[in-house]
Parts: structure tokens; sequence; C-alpha cells
């Protein structure tokens, strides 16, 4: 029986829904099925994932910066998709696209094996208090199936302001079979050149708070 609460986020999700009319937005029918990628980007360039993109100011970036990727921005949150959807069409991005959907069921569904250039993710929710941390997104099981997505040589790239999530990423990824530490002998380090600053990390920053990176690489 769905009580006020639930008739709440079912109306957010479903009813609230702003419109997402831009080019670049993949709208989620079209995703029911496995995609042909290259007639969406219309070239054969590897694909990129950026899971939680938030507002894509870092999307945009990066997409910017790697125009031989072809760059997929992903969040479950809608009006994160339309600003995200807003920066890349403003920035005329063709290497960019953005989708609403939640990170694995969507690459269960749509992310061929073994095709992913890279994999970030930027301040995932840090489910700060102990007995939720169990909903922490990365954890050894998400990398392991992340890592059956991605090229040999692909990169993974995690970043966060919350200590404990760094240092147990951190301490975690050395355990894991198929990667190697681009950072070595540092487990993780505050600043990491050429990577561009997300939303989230800009705002902890001027908290006065350090970002704790963790860059490996598919070695399997
Ligand atoms: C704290 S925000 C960080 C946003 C952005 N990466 C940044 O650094 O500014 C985390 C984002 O991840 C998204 N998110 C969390 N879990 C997700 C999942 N399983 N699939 C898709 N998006 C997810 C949330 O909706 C939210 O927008």
């Amino acid at each position: 029986m769905l009580d006020y609460g639930d008739f709440k986020l079912c109306k957010a999700v479903f009813v609230n829904l702003i419109p997402i009319t831009s080019p670049r937005f993949l709208a989620p029918e079209t995703l029911v099925v496995m995609p042909d990628w290259q007639e969406i980007f219309e070239n054969d360039n590897p694909l990129v994932l950026e899971i939680g993109c938030g507002v894509g100011d870092f999307a945009a970036q990066m997409a910017a910066l790697h125009p031989l990727w072809n760059y997929l921005a992903l969040d479950y949150y809608n009006k994160g998709c339309l600003k995200t959807c807003k920066r890349a069409d403003k920035a005329g991005l063709a290497n960019l696209r953005v989708i609403r959907d939640e990170a694995r069921s969507f690459m269960e569904r749509c992310i061929p094996r073994k095709s992913l250039r890279a994999v970030i993710i930027n301040c995932p929710d840090p489910w700060p208090k102990l007995r939720h941390r169990k909903r922490r997104l990365v954890n050894a099981e998400f990398v392991e199936f992340l890592a059956g997505y991605m090229l040999p040589g692909a990169d993974i790239y995690f970043a966060t302001d919350f200590v404990d999530y760094g240092l147990d990423v951190a301490e975690m990824m050395p355990g894991l079979a198929g990667f190697e530490n681009v950072i070595a002998p540092d487990l993780f380090r505050h600043e990491l050149e050429g990577y561009p600053r997300s939303k989230y990390m800009l705002k902890f920053m001027a908290e006065g708070k350090q970002i704790y990176y963790v860059h490996y690489r598919n070695v399997s």
C-alpha cells in the first residue's frame, strides 16, 4: 500500500520531470536494448562513461579536452541531465551524450563488454552514517563489475572529498586483480594534473577540504 511519502516520490519522479529536448539527450525509451554507439556518434571512437555527472560541468570540460572520446554523461537526476545538456549544447560538444539512468542497470543493457576507454566517478554520494555505508556506489564488487566493461588499458578515476571514502577506495584498489596503480607509489593524491574540477570538488575545496583522487588502469 502506497503512503503519502511514496505518492510524493512518484509524483516527483514521473509527473514533475522537466522534459529534455536537447539532441544530446538519449531518450530512455531508446536505451532499452543495446544502442549502436557508432551510429549515435557517427564514428567509432572509444566510449568513456562518467557515472553521476551531476550538472555536467566536469563532463563538458572532459569532452572538450578529449574530442576523440565519445563521452557518456550519466545521472539518474533529471535536473542534472537537463543542465548537462544545456552546457553541452552551448559548447557545441559533438562527442557528448547525456543519459538519465541508474549506472549498473544502464551498463548491463547498453554498454558492450570490454568497450570503455575510461570510467569516471567524481564525488559519489558519501553516505556518511555508518549504517548507510553499504549504500555507497564504489566498493570492490562494483569495481570488478566495471572491469568487465573496460578495455585493456582503460582508466578508472575516482574522486571524493570524504576522507573515509577516499581512504577506503585507495586501500581497496591494490587488492583487486587486473588493475595497475597509475599514481604509484601513492595510493591517492590530492591533485591530479590535467583533471578538471567538478561542481562538488570546487564546493568542497572552497570549504577548505582536500580531494582524494584514485587513478588505476585496467591491465587484464
Ligand atoms: C554528490 S553528486 C556529485 C555530482 C558530480 N559528480 C560532481 O562531482 O559535481 C552525486 C551524483 O551521483 C548521482 N548518482 C548516484 N548514484 C547513482 C547511480 N547509481 N546511477 C546514476 N547516478 C547516480 C546522483 O544523482 C548525483 O547527481
